[in-house]
């Protein structure tokens, strides 16, 4: 059974584009049921709409936070969402909206890509404020959502180095390409085995308990 999921993007959307063409490759067990998006003028949804795939655009302008989410939520049901992806999705979702995908071994069935070693530089600029800090070495993060942003179980990292003459442009280009290659990497893994096989015990062995009963 190949595993539903909806793509949430607000920009460009290389990373559904990585998403979609390892899909059509065979490399991923999943199958795009609907994107989402809140900006009508989203590069992606030309993008998605360009490979014939259901796209739900909603601006979030005027709406309240849980108006916008409770027809975004009225939409997965009707496409029988599985787990949900976000990829480049600048909205913060709330604890009503992760209920809704809350899996009965604890954690939330919504999944964030990162481009920062997580909890470093979270927010809506992490190749500008690596980048401005200085760091040598950055990466590029996978993790479940919990209700804080740009946190929860991590299931990825993989690191890239920043280079002595890279500019802000070279360091994100160098990250984008690690960011396209890991989403489909981890999507394949969720969609075989589970989260289960991808998290690590925290200090408090919660995470432990969360892949003990999974399996
Ligand atoms: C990506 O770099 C992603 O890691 C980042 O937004 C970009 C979206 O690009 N996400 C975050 O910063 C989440 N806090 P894309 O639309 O080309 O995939």
């Amino acid at each position: 059974m190949r595993l539903k999921i909806a793509v949430f993007v607000s920009g460009r959307g290389s990373n559904l584009e990585a998403i979609i063409e390892a899909i059509e490759a065979g490399a991923v067990g999943a199958t795009i049921v609907t994107v989402v998006c809140n900006n009508p003028d989203a590069y992606a949804v030309t993008l998605a709409k360009a490979h014939g795939l259901d796209v739900f655009v909603l601006s979030h302008k005027g709406m309240s936070r849980e108006a916008h989410e409770a027809k975004i939520l009225e939409h997965l049901k009707s496409r029988d969402v599985e787990f949900v992806v976000l990829a480049g999705y600048m909205r913060v979702l709330t604890g009503k909206f992760l209920a809704a995908f809350k899996d009965p071994a604890g954690y939330n069935r919504v999944v964030n890509i990162h481009p920062t070693l997580l909890p470093a530089f979270k927010g809506a600029n992490g190749y500008e404020d690596a980048f401005a800090y200085g760091v040598k070495v950055s990466g590029i993060t996978i993790h479940l959502v919990d209700e804080q942003v740009d946190h929860g179980p991590i299931l990825a990292q993989r690191a890239f180095p920043r280079l002595a003459d890279d500019t802000l442009h070279s360091f994100r280009e160098r990250g984008l390409a690690v960011e396209h290659a890991l989403y489909p990497e981890v999507l394949a893994a969720i969609a075989n085995g589970g989260v289960a096989s991808l998290l690590l015990r925290d200090g408090h062995g919660h995470i432990e308990a969360v892949a003990r009963s999974e399996k």
